[in-house]
């Protein structure tokens, strides 16, 4: 199983970016557990960030051809605003997990909005680093 785990906007200031919300921890943290997880799972994981919605964009495309067989996802801001990614998740058709770190659902109100999630088959939040372990087993098809 080949899998491609994309993090949006600001993603990329993990531990410097409201550590009340999303953590201590940094992106290069959430990319060494990425990869131990992957090793885990027995897995290939290619690990892509981006703070542009075209390149989120391209970079979903580009799956379809690479032969990706999973997404997961953490749209970040593009969630609750992004058609382009939802459509592009669509055009794809590859099984998508969304991940979020903090539980949306009991945040601000417009982050309740998922546009992304149409096109997933499953979503985590509020799980920190684990939401991402468990879409990845989900794809794997080895759910706990
Ligand atoms: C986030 C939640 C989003 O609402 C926010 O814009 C982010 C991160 C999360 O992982 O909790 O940037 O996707």
């Amino acid at each position: 199983m080949n899998i491609l785990v994309i993090n949006g906007p600001n993603l990329n200031m993990l531990g410097i970016r409201e550590p009340g919300i999303y953590g201590k921890e940094t992106y290069e943290d959430l990319l060494r557990y990425l990869t131990d997880c992957a090793e885990e799972l027995g897995c290939e994981i290619d690990i892509y960030q981006s703070n542009h919605e075209g390149d989120l964009v391209d970079k979903i495309q580009e799956a379809y051809f690479a032969g990706v067989e999973g997404i997961v996802i953490n749209p970040a801001a593009y969630t609750h605003t992004s058609v382009a990614i939802l459509d592009a998740l669509k055009a794809v058709a590859i099984p998508a997990v969304e991940v979020h770190l903090s539980d949306v659902d009991v945040r601000e109100d417009f982050r309740k909005l998922s546009y992304t999630a149409m096109a997933c088959v499953k979503t985590y939040k509020g799980l920190g680093f684990e939401g991402y372990r468990k879409a990845m087993e989900y794809l794997c098809g080895n759910q706990r």
